[in-house]
């Protein structure tokens, strides 16, 4: 790398602009969606215990040596590990890169889903409708029509790839600047709202006081715990590493992971304050009772706008504050991702940012498009037998441990955690935490990732009945 190219090199405009770039890209789908369908799967308050202790361990450590190989490189996942000297593993910024570049297409095509139901409850609302008549109709008939999936994953790609266009500080920072503290402001007031809807207090109750019959194997709650974090502190893709990048030399490393840790798992804590009670309450209506909470996938774009229907005209008006919530996590995590792939292409081929952008943009939109048309025209295009979106999902939960892995290696055995706790005090700051970051990144992160790895591999195979 020149210096010419060093001194270019963007950067936040503080600490504050990283932190929060970084918790935009954390907070997503799997705060606001995943998190609160697993507590109530395994048992409330211990599966919220067992997930704050894991952040503050793993999830802090994984954190640090990311964004310290990023800022102490001063380069993407790509090209990072070269420029640390010792180029054997490249492989590993390559894997790193290939993760990112892979998942971004169907991560927009999910994001496409969210601008159509956004879309839907404005329509209702300006049309003086009240509801989704067949939620579960509505889907079906969406994700398997000839365009509409697809021409939403290319809105959704385009606007995506627009910020990133204008750069890290005029694009993503301000993009950031605007959608968060929105996302904040709506995700507590439906939170607060749902608290004082009558009989929430049994819904809470539900959320938060530990279950222990309904997490009879404790082992599978911390795997669920685990595998959650990493999805949810966008780990292993290289995000971190790429921001870490741009991050100036006088802020400090280990602050901005905990405050990460801190905002990411204060989203998803209070998400569960937003859905669980009404989803019980409708449960305890209609019936349908557990089936309901258990829902998975599909309790964002069935359930929930079922739940929606039972408050006649205020629902739409919730579902749009809702997927309005919805669509800025999902954007601003695609952002990130977005930038990681753009920052490695420029990284490694010193090509313009503008032309990456449009490889990267190009390149998304082809390949979701086997995801967007994988339930409707192209259903019979199913690699290993699953629907495309579904094959590029588990792919991730495969794929990301093997890279998070081997990052732990790499800091641990390779470059040392030494020269990542050089970069923490960088700052001028004093580091307590030496022993704990040696003997969690040399043996017990690597170790608890591989555990991740494995059950991830007997649930696709269907091994053991490691559902998670
Ligand atoms: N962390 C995001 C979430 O919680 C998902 C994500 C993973 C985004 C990896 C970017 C990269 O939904």
């Amino acid at each position: 790398m020149s210096d010419m190219n060093k001194q270019n090199r963007s950067s936040w405009s503080g600490q504050l602009a990283f932190v929060l770039a970084a918790a935009a890209s954390a907070i997503g789908l799997g705060n606001l969606w995943r998190f609160p369908y697993l507590a109530a799967k395994y048992g409330g308050g211990v599966f919220i215990a067992v997930y704050i202790a894991l952040s503050l361990t793993l999830g802090f450590t994984l954190l640090v040596t990311e964004i310290a190989i990023g800022r102490y490189s001063r380069q993407s996942q790509l090209t990072a590990f070269n420029k640390l000297g010792h180029p054997k593993w490249n492989f590993l910024g390559v894997l790193a890169t290939v993760v990112p570049l892979f998942i971004l297409p169907y991560y927009n095509v999910i994001g496409g889903w969210v601008v159509k139901y956004f879309v839907a409850y404005v329509k209702l609302v300006a049309g003086g409708g009240t509801a989704i008549e067949n939620p579960q109709a509505f889907f079906d008939s969406f994700v398997a029509a000839p365009w509409d999936p697809f021409v939403c994953m290319a809105i959704f790609t385009v606007v995506t790839c627009a910020v990133i266009v204008m750069g890290v500080k005029n694009g993503i920072e301000k993009s950031n600047i605007v959608m968060m503290p929105l996302l904040l402001l709506m995700a507590v007031g439906l939170a607060v709202y749902v608290g004082c809807l009558p009989g929430a207090g049994e819904g809470i109750k539900f959320y938060l006081v530990p279950d222990f019959s309904s997490c009879d194997n404790i082992g599978k709650v911390v795997l669920g715990a685990m595998g959650q974090m990493f999805y949810s502190l966008s780990l292993a893709m290289g995000i971190m590493i790429t921001y870490g990048s741009y991050m100036r030399r006088q802020d400090s490393v280990p602050k901005a992971a905990v405050r990460i840790v801190a905002a990411d798992t204060f989203v998803a804590v209070l998400s569960g304050f937003m859905i669980i009670p009404v989803v019980v309450m409708f449960a305890a209506k209609s019936g349908a009772g557990r089936a309901t909470i258990d829902a998975g996938p599909g309790l964002m774009f069935v359930t929930l706008p079922k739940v929606f229907a039972e408050f006649g005209a205020t629902g739409a008006w919730i579902g749009i504050a809702f997927f309005t919530l919805v669509l800025f996590a999902a954007f601003t995590s695609a952002i990130s991702m977005t930038e990681a792939c753009v920052a490695a292409v420029c990284d490694y081929l010193h090509v313009k940012r503008n032309t990456s952008v449009a490889a990267v943009c190009t390149w998304s939109i082809a390949i979701g498009s086997l995801s967007a048309f994988g339930y409707g025209r192209w259903k019979d295009f199913k690699p290993f037998g699953l629907p495309a979106l579904d094959f590029f999902d588990s792919s991730m939960n495969v794929l990301t441990p093997i890279v998070a892995a081997l990052i732990c290696v790499f800091a641990g055995w390779v470059l040392r955690p030494k020269r990542i706790l050089a970069e923490c005090r960088r700052d001028g700051s004093a580091v307590g935490f030496k022993t704990f970051y040696a003997v969690m990144v040399k043996f017990i992160a690597p170790l608890l990732v591989l555990t991740i790895l494995v059950s991830e591999i007997c649930r696709t195979l269907g091994i053991g009945g490691w559902k998670i």
